[in-house]
């Protein structure tokens, strides 16, 4: 059960909102109001639970006289609707009350004119991939979930992530965009390699579907690695092995078939080559085939 605050508004029944929201209430917690401008998100919301929640038609409806809100809404919307919930869509008072979005990139500047209106305001990101909201359910527990924004809401903050089962850190502000491109470049730029993996793939006649299973059990086992050790230690392949010869056939390949791919290879070979200097084995020198 949450102690902090007896009532919470989910605005925005996206993969977030809707998975935090069966998060909350699976933790016994029943107070809760939710909405969204869809109301089959509504529905698909109840289908997850075992109980009526209470649904409103308005954001301002949603969030009058709830003592925290999260705006779980897209990060385009977020400093719009705090904007129109400051200027006319409140019924009670928002001071006192705390207020929290979702966003990764933005701060809790974003809900600056709600703070105005001395609401405690804060921004608090789950660092995970939610692609639909009962998978959220599922990965959203065990999860890293970053705080940012006014001090007081903190332990709110914990006892919020504590009820989804997750993690939580603190965040300052001016730090936030470096974090959020830091979660980029792990799951997004992650997907990117694999699907140009997947293409290389396909350029030898296996087709997509057979290529990815196929590397499933190899990123499984850099994944392994890297739970256990560092990126300096769980680094194996060629140029952990200083074999400038893979390397130099790797490229004239690419070249010839996936020209597009040349400088991403480099790239990334060269942070390769930084790891496995660490390492005390190889030295750029090791590696004329990477020379510009
Ligand atoms: N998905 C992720 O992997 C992930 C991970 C970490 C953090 N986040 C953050 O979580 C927040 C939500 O992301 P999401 O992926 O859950 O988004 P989403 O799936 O697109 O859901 C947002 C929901 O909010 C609704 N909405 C927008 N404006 C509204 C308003 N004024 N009143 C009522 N409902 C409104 C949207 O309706 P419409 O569809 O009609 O616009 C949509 O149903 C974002 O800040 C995002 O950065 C997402």
């Amino acid at each position: 059960m949450v102690e902090n605050f007896k009532s919470i508004a989910i605005v925005g029944l996206g993969r977030v909102g809707t998975a935090m929201a069966v998060l909350l209430w699976r933790q016994g917690f029943r107070d809760l109001r939710v909405c969204d401008r869809n109301p089959s998100k509504i529905k698909a919301l109840t289908e997850l639970l075992d109980g009526p929640i209470t649904a409103c038609s308005t954001p301002a409806q949603t969030v009058a006289g709830v003592e925290l809100v999260l705006l779980a809404v897209q990060d385009r919307y977020i400093a719009e609707l705090a904007d129109n919930l400051a200027i006319s869509g409140l019924d009670a008072d928002p001071g006192g009350c705390f207020f929290a979005h979702l966003s990764g990139s933005l701060t809790s500047e974003a809900l600056q004119p709600l703070a105005a209106m001395e609401a405690i305001t804060f921004s608090l990101h789950p660092l995970q991939s939610v692609a639909d909201a009962e998978g959220g359910v599922q990965v959203l527990a065990g999860s890293y979930f970053s705080f940012e924004g006014d001090e007081r809401a903190f332990p709110v903050a914990q006892t919020l992530v504590t009820a989804c089962g997750g993690n939580l850190v603190r965040l300052a502000a001016v730090d936030k965009v470096l974090y959020h491109a830091a979660a980029v470049v792990s799951s997004n730029f992650f997907i990117a390699l694999e699907e140009m993996a997947i293409t290389m793939m396909t350029g030898i006649g296996v087709d997509a579907d057979t290529a990815r299973r196929m590397l499933l059990p190899l990123i499984r086992g850099s994944f392994e690695n890297l739970e256990r050790v560092s990126p300096v230690e769980a680094l194996t392949g060629p140029i952990v092995r200083g074999d400038d010869q893979t390397v130099a056939a790797h490229l004239a390949a690419l070249r010839k078939k996936f020209p597009d791919y040349v400088s991403a290879y480099r790239l990334l070979a060269g942070l390769n080559v930084d790891l496995a200097k660490q390492r005390g084995e190889v030295t750029y020198a090791d590696f004329p085939s990477l020379k510009p």
